[in-house]
């Protein structure tokens, strides 16, 4: 979408449609006060008014609440219903005015996201119908707002755009977005900034690396693993951090077979992979200063002949053997390869997001992520920059009783704890095992990777984390 800064009357735009907050009890702009309709407009959140002034041609009121709890998520709501109500109207372009708040970067962030995030579909494998050609697209999107404002907005777009990118990455079904789909869509970001450089391994030489814990994944599946790792040198002077995504392009469980209802839902387990690889494109766009490691471990968990069976003793990279009591339990035993190997390419502190335990969805539902590691500073930034991106997170605790319940029967660790409750730790506890001291904070984002259900972020793919991460980015950049 394109996004302009403009100071300029409201009277004078030309947008499709226009669109002025309201909070509960104030007023209208003058310039609005008498326009048809004027009487009627409600500054309740999440309410939409109509005015009818002769210039600009048609106005949208969005109601913006109490004045006292205006915020950017606020305001990210509003503009994503505004945008609904835009694309219901075909309209293609759009023009907001910058409601007066407290924090006008805040506001306008607010306006950008929800925006582009609530204009967002994902129509690509529909084959439309030719009689009725699909509607139009909003594609701008012009902020009356000081000039300052103007790189504000830009960061914003380049954002929001990235999270649709994951977006589309995860709604893509399994059959498209493979691991080699993934790997393609790295090189081709890769590719698109000289300051990102991009290494691909393939199956055999994943198994040259002793990867165990993705070669044990990816065995029963025909479609080949790729091991991902991207690199972002934007120079500055501050730690390098390593960032991990899962991968898993479709979990069936393995022979520890899922049920039928639902997985359909599965192809949605490279969530944290999707949100690792559009946060590095956008981080490059941006030009932050600091330099970054990507690792994304991508396979299918698939039950055949070939696949790993519960009981097997697998070696992971950093030479610890696992049990794989349950095949389902993949996402720990191909991240604790990553996060071994993001270390071992330089990572000086990482984070990792994964669609890793049904445990999380329970315990938080899909309004909070949950974080836990083994630095208070490091997850103390990801939660904080999830209270500015609106990407909420509560932290969960690790303990050392957790650690107990993965140790192994016969091997150094078992991939399944030895009780079922607590499912969320115990993964992170197992995770622990394979940092060392690298300071290490895991998102558990079972939850909100889908059916979100926010105005903005819709039922479907939510693009969860990568505003995420390119805060969290933006927080540790130094020049
Ligand atoms: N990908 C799933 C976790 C998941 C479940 C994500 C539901 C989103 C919605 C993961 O690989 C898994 O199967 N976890 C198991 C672990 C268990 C076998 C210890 C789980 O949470 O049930
Ligand atoms: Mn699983
Ligand atoms: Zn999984």
């Amino acid at each position: 979408m394109r996004v302009e800064v403009l100071e300029t009357e409201l009277t004078a735009l030309d947008a499709d449609l226009v669109a002025v907050g309201l909070c509960e009890g104030d007023s209208l702009p003058a310039a609005l006060a008498d326009a048809p309709g004027a009487a009627d407009v409600s500054g309740e959140a999440e309410k939409l008014s109509s005015l009818f002034p002769v210039a600009p041609p048609r106005i949208l009121v969005a109601g913006l609440g109490k004045r006292e709890e205006l915020d950017a998520e606020r305001l990210r709501v509003a503009a994503a219903l505004v945008a609904k109500e835009a694309g219901r109207r075909e309209a293609t372009s759009l023009a907001w005015l910058l409601p007066e708040s407290a924090d006008a970067a805040a506001a306008a962030e607010g306006l950008v996201t929800g925006t582009i995030l609530g204009a967002y579909r994902f129509d690509s494998f529909k084959s439309g119908d030719p009689d009725k050609p699909a509607p139009p697209r909003l594609d701008s999107l012009t902020l009356l707002a000081p000039a300052e404002l103007a790189a504000t907005a830009e960061a914003a777009r380049i954002a929001a755009e990235a999270q649709n990118r994951a977006r589309d990455l995860q709604s893509t079904p399994a059959n498209f977005a493979t691991p080699a789909f993934l790997a393609a869509r790295a090189e081709e970001i890769a590719a698109g900034h000289d300051a990102v450089s991009v290494e691909v391994l393939g199956r055999e030489e994943i198994v040259a690396k002793k990867m165990g814990g993705l070669v044990a994944v990816s065995q029963g599946s025909v479609e080949e693993p790729r091991l991902i790792a991207l690199r972002y040198a934007g120079g500055g002077s501050g730690a390098t951090l390593g960032m991990v995504g899962k991968g898993v392009t479709f979990d069936t469980g393995g022979i520890s077979l899922k049920p039928g209802a639902g997985m359909q839902e599965m192809k949605y387990d490279m969530s944290g992979a999707a949100a690792v690889l559009e946060a590095v494109a956008a981080i490059a766009e941006l030009g932050l200063a600091i330099d970054l490691v990507a690792v994304v471990p991508a396979t299918e968990n698939m039950p055949s002949g070939s696949a790993i069976k519960p009981g097997d003793v697998i070696t992971q990279y950093n030479g610890k053997t696992v049990e794989v009591n349950n095949t389902d339990a993949e996402g720990r035993l191909i991240l604790a390869d990553a996060l071994a190997y993001a270390i071992e390419l330089g990572a000086e502190r990482v984070v990792d997001l994964a669609t890793l335990t049904g445990a999380v969805v329970i315990a938080l539902g899909s309004t909070y992520a949950a974080v836990l590691g083994n630095d208070e500073a490091l997850a103390g930034e990801v939660e904080r920059a999830g209270t500015v991106t609106g990407e909420l997170i509560w932290r969960l605790p690790l303990h050392p009783e957790y650690k107990k319940l993965m140790k192994g029967t016969f091997a150094d660790l078992s991939n399944l704890a030895a009780k079922r409750e607590a499912g969320t730790a115990t993964a992170a506890s197992f995770l622990e095992e394979f940092v060392g001291e690298t300071p290490w904070a895991h998102v558990d984002i079972a939850g909100t990777a889908w059916d979100v259900g926010r105005a903005y972020t819709g039922k479907d793919a939510s693009g969860y984390g990568v505003r995420l991460l390119v805060e969290l980015a933006r927080r540790f950049a130094h020049d």
